[in-house]
């Protein structure tokens, strides 16, 4: 907010619902951004935040989950030039509703660079440090299962197994499967890489991945983390209300890179990775480099390029 705002922008911005710092707020009211509204638990509260936003006539939008988008299309207000989506929520929301928009909309989501740089490496990275400060166990030939092979599970994968543990990946599609074992992961039936955990990782995005029913299968003092969005991926009450201590669920089951006491979260490197390309997406759109006809479309492959040569430069 504050580099858009040190390109000429006057930005008025508003929290998520539940997760917005108090902290975060003071620090972007002390430099001149207009936050509307408060932490809140409240969605009826959250909603008029959203709508005070739409309300106030911007040029842009910066959009997560395509909240904005959606409400500015009951009320559309022409000064509207376009604006950024973050997230593969969003996107999905936003394309049916490309015929009222008619706008260009700039996924950042589907970059390369968000995929590779936060999905997989940073993601990974944080599950590991978390796994390791939440536990204090070491990794060294540790049996870690890890389900789900996407950008997430790739990156979590990489991670244990660059800490010395015995990775095996789970997965539904065939093809991820093989691309796992291709990349030298054991490759086990499900029940077998339950078996022989000491460690099970979900991150993929589905419901019930381990439930009690699974719970004949784990080892006693087993330990189960969530990294997908949700906390329903691992049934950790049901678990916990059966399993009388013999097997641990982290954080309840909550996203473990960002539960627990002193959640660090991604590295900072790969937000300013996600922020970069917003700031540069929303540029191309207020100097109209992009039209309507990029309507939720992904981040322009020239605005992926400059972007990387950009951070290229600075790590040299
Ligand atoms: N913890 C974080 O900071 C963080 C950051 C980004 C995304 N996420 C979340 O992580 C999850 C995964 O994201 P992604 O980008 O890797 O998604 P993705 O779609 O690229 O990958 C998910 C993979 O899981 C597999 N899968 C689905 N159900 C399965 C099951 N029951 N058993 C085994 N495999 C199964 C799919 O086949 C797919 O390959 C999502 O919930 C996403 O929102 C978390």
């Amino acid at each position: 907010l504050l580099t858009l705002q040190r390109g000429g922008a006057e930005v008025d911005a508003t929290g998520n619902l539940n997760t917005t710092q108090q902290s975060a707020i003071d620090y972007l009211s002390e430099h001149g951004v207009h936050v509307v509204g408060a932490p809140t638990a409240d969605a009826a509260d959250h909603d008029r935040y959203l709508w005070e936003v739409v309300r106030s006539g911007p040029h842009l939008l910066l959009d997560n989950g395509g909240d904005l988008f959606a409400r500015w299309i009951e009320e559309p207000d022409r000064r509207l030039l376009g604006g950024t989506e973050e997230t593969t929520s969003g996107r999905m929301r936003l394309e049916p509703l490309r015929d009222r928009l008619r706008l260009p909309v700039l996924v950042i989501n589907d970059s390369p660079i968000k995929q590779f740089a936060e999905n997989r490496h940073a993601v990974g990275q944080s599950v590991l440090e978390s796994f390791l400060r939440l536990t204090n166990k070491a990794t060294n030939g540790r049996r870690v299962t890890v389900f789900g092979y996407g950008a997430c599970g790739k990156g979590v994968a990489a991670n244990f197994r660059n800490a010395y543990a015995v990775v095996s990946v789970v997965e539904r599609d065939p093809v991820a499967r093989l691309e796992a074992l291709l990349d030298g992961f054991l490759v086990p039936e499900r029940d077998e890489a339950l078996r022989s955990a000491d460690v099970v990782i979900t991150v993929t995005g589905a419901q019930g991945v381990v439930t009690a029913a699974d719970l004949p299968l784990l080892k006693d003092g087993a330990i189960l983390a969530n990294a997908g969005h949700f906390p329903w991926e691992i049934d950790a009450a049901g678990i916990e209300a059966a399993a009388d201590g013999r097997v641990t669920v982290l954080e309840s089951g909550h996203m473990v890179n960002l539960a627990g006491p002193r959640p660090l979260g991604n590295s900072i490197e790969s937000m300013d990775l996600g922020f970069a390309l917003q700031a540069r997406c929303l540029e191309a759109v207020a100097r109209g480099d992009v039209g309507p006809e990029s309507c939720v479309v992904p981040v322009p492959r020239a605005i992926d390029e400059t972007v990387a040569a950009a951070f290229v430069a600075g790590a040299r």
